[in-house]
């Protein structure tokens, strides 16, 4: 069912049924999440049972404010706190680690906690409706089924999960790629998923640099290669590569399309051709939607240009290398 996430008594009809243990979906400013009370466990185990998302792999709890963390995280560190303040509310992560006995199903078990405050008004103004009905937060992941794109509209969410699922319809999600997320609870922080708030930026906001992931790193579903695919299989190449692969292309080619900035359209008889924008936040924006676009259109196989080198296309990089890794 979809609710205007821009009327008031929607909004509470949608808090009380959270607070009750339902799930709903609402709009980020990222991404649509699929949200249940992240202080109750049976609640949450829907969440995991809808997506078929393996257990013991956390959830984002999102916050209505950054305060509210304090209800989650056992401790705040240096970096954590400058993060915090300058970038919340908005497309950052953080996890940290986590107050004992505290929302034990969201985090999949794990000592830490992955936190946020969003900056969307629909996701705002749920997470304060709940917090007055004694909500202290939501957990979230993407509204998608488990290793599928992720939802940037409602209809997105609704085609996912029928309509029998509430959700919080917020228009299109301004930024279109999950959140950036910074693990802040070891010695040092690391980048662990690149978003739309690229390295330079998350590094300035910190005071230092940001590490890399590697096998010590928390595991997370987001950060296996095989993830964010669309059913068609898509293929990540170089311009030039491209190019010469178009060139060679018979008219025989069916179910092909190209998603790149250099070629022009027209690409050859029976191709599908979309432009990919200039610049990262546009690329961002629109990447699901040009993916889902192309599976209902029955393309089996995408070409896309390596999007430009750079940390601001860190983020889109990410997605299509593993939306292509399957
Ligand atoms: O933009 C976003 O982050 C969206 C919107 C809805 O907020 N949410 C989202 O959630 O992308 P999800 O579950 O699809 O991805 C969350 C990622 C996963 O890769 C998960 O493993 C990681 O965050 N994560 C959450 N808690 C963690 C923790 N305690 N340690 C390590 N990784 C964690
Ligand atoms: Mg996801």
């Amino acid at each position: 069912m979809l609710l205007d996430g821009h009327d008031p008594a929607a909004i509470e009809r949608a808090a009380a049924r959270l607070a009750e243990g339902e799930l709903v979906a609402f709009a980020t400013e990222t991404v649509y999440g699929l949200g249940a009370r992240a202080d109750d466990d049976a609640a949450v185990a829907k969440i995991y049972a809808a997506k078929g998302r393996p257990a013991g792999h956390p959830l984002i709890v999102h916050l209505a404010e950054a305060a509210d963390a304090a209800g989650f995280a056992a401790s705040l560190s240096p970096v954590a706190e400058r993060l915090m303040d300058a970038l919340w509310p908005g497309p950052l992560t953080l996890i940290v680690p986590r107050r004992a006995g505290v929302a034990t199903a969201a985090a999949g078990g794990h000592p830490t906690i992955g936190l946020r405050t969003p900056a969307h008004p629909v996701a705002h103004d749920l997470l304060v409706a709940g917090r007055r009905l004694g909500v202290p937060g939501i957990a979230a992941p993407s509204a998608n089924r488990f290793g599928r794109v992720s939802p940037t509209t409602a209809a997105h969410v609704a085609a996912e999960f029928g309509d029998a699922l509430w959700v919080l319809d917020g228009g299109a999600c301004r930024i279109g790629i999950e959140s950036s997320i910074v693990d802040c609870s070891g010695p040092a922080p690391v980048l662990l998923r690149p978003g739309i708030l690229a390295r330079d930026r998350l590094e300035a906001a910190a005071g230092e640099p940001l590490g890399w992931p590697d096998e010590r790193s928390p595991q997370a579903p987001g950060s296996l290669e095989s993830h964010y695919a669309p059913r068609a299989t898509v293929r990540l190449m170089p311009t030039g590569m491209l190019h010469a692969a178009l060139k060679m292309l018979g008219s025989e080619r069916l179910g092909l399309a190209v998603y790149s900035r250099s070629v022009a359209s027209g690409v050859a008889p029976g191709v599908r051709h979309r432009r990919m924008p200039a610049r990262p936040e546009q690329a961002a924006h629109e990447l699901y939607s040009v993916l889902r676009e192309l599976d209902a259109e029955g393309v089996q196989l995408i070409w896309v240009e390596d999007p430009p080198p750079g940390a601001e296309w860190d983020g889109v990089r990410d997605r299509l290398t593993r939306a292509a890794a399957r």
